[in-house]
């Protein structure tokens, strides 16, 4: 009896931590396509100036990870180096600040979910 307690107990715990864990992870579906959607999409596709000009198309996460005609611009693990993470931040020149031409540039909350995503291993989640 007291075993069985114990078990229920140990299996409780496993499972509330493995839900804290997976709340921590940013996910790619939920929440930054509805980002990349909102604040980039319109130009960041086919027709579009972002994706005209750059070759950079958001419509998908496997396109979205081809990046531009120049190569990637999301290096798994490392936000630091990510040009997507760069420009948003406006680190690469304020003249490619991203969303482009955005007053003010994309909310803080919304850069650090990018940026957890990024530094989590940028994962189709
Ligand atoms: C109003 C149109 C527009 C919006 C909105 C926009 N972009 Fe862009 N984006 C551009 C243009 C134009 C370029 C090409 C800039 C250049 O090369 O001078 C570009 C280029 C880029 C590049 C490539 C930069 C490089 O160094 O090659 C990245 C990455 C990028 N955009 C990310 C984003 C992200 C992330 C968002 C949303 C948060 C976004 N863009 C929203 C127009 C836009």
């Amino acid at each position: 009896m007291r075993k069985n307690i114990l078990s229920v107990t140990a299996a409780l715990l496993v499972g509330f931590l493995s839900i804290s864990v997976a709340r921590a992870e940013v996910s790619y579906k939920n929440e930054v396509f509805p980002i990349l959607h909102d604040y980039c999409l319109n130009c960041h596709q086919p027709g579009g100036q972002g994706f005209e000009k750059s070759g950079l198309d958001m419509r998908t996460y496997q396109s979205l990870m081809k990046g531009t005609k120049f190569g990637s611009v999301i290096k798994p693990g490392d936000s630091f180096t990510s040009i997507l993470i760069q420009v948003v931040e406006g680190r690469v020149h304020a003249s490619i600040k991203m969303p482009y031409g955005m007053s003010g540039g994309l909310a803080k909350d919304k850069i650090d979910t990018l940026k957890k995503w990024v530094k989590q291993g940028a994962p189709n989640n």
